[in-house]
């Protein structure tokens, strides 16, 4: 049986990596799946892989107003939502010296405010019984050497988790989150780095892993749904990590 028939999804980020192995997997499970990218021309491929039925928002997930047309959007084609994954995010390297205010709001806006008034402006389109999931990490928790802004940016969102789950339960929301250690998306070679240093980069973290690989995008997916499903309508609250051991060292 199809864990998610007849329901409705929004994913922001959802035209790559985590987010788009997500969508997929919940249009296989019988859900209506909206996903948001940057850009149309960032979205375009997300098309020929999601097909006709689902519905592609380019939306800067860091901008208020850009939300309220998304929301507004998401209202007039899909009527309501069940499910809305907050994966949206980015991590550009900022080491203390040379980050200046502009790629600081960059980075805290997208990965932190947009997820706050996200969930502020999907309220009037979430039903009773909705699931909310947040995209955190494990550098919420770890040390994270010249991602500071970004590994703070999780914790603020793993802290907004814990408070906001039980401002919604009156309205029969559960919000949780989903903690990954390292996933192999194209996330890491968005760092504006030299080919042999981003290579040099994941060989390390692979060295690293206790079970000596990233994860896979469809090993995220996996718990995404099974948050978002009637599977988990006990869990409120909760951060699932989702890394291999990594962060048990
Ligand atoms: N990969 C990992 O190892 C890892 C580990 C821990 C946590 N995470 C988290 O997982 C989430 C997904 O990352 P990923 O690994 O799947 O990376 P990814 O492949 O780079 O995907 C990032 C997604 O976020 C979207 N995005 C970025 N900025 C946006 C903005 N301002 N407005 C709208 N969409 C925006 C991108 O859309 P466009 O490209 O279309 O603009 C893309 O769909 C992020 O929140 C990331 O922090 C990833």
């Amino acid at each position: 049986m199809q864990k998610l028939k007849g329901k409705t999804a929004l994913i922001t980020g959802g035209s790559s990596g985590i987010g788009l192995a997500t969508a997929q997997l919940f249009q296989a499970e019988g859900a209506r799946v909206a996903v948001t990218g940057r850009s149309a021309d960032s979205l375009r491929p997300t098309a020929a892989i999601l097909g006709e039925q689902a519905l592609l928002i380019p939306s800067d997930a860091a901008d208020l107003q850009s939300i309220d047309q998304l929301m507004a959007e998401v209202s007039g084609s899909l009527g309501g939502l069940d499910i809305l994954l907050l994966n949206a995010g980015i991590a550009l390297p900022a080491p203390l010296e040379s980050t200046n205010e502009d790629q600081f709001d960059t980075t805290v806006d997208t990965n932190f405010k947009g997820v706050f008034f996200a969930i502020q402006k999907a309220l009037p389109l979430l039903r009773p019984g909705s699931s909310i999931i947040v995209t955190t990490s494990i550098t919420n928790q770890l040390g994270s050497p010249n991602f500071s802004v970004y590994a703070a940016c999780k914790a603020a969102l793993r802290s907004l988790v814990s408070s906001l789950a039980l401002e919604l339960i009156p309205r029969q929301i559960r919000l949780n989150a989903v903690s990954p250690g390292p996933i192999a998306t194209p996330m890491f070679d968005r760092f504006g780095l030299p080919t042999e240093a981003s290579q040099a980069i994941k060989a390390q973290i692979q060295a690293k892993s206790p079970i000596s690989r990233f994860g896979n995008p469809d090993e995220i997916a996996k718990v995404n749904l099974f948050l978002a499903s009637d599977d988990s309508s006990y869990i409120v609250g909760e951060e699932i990590v989702v890394d291999g051991g990594m962060s048990l060292l």
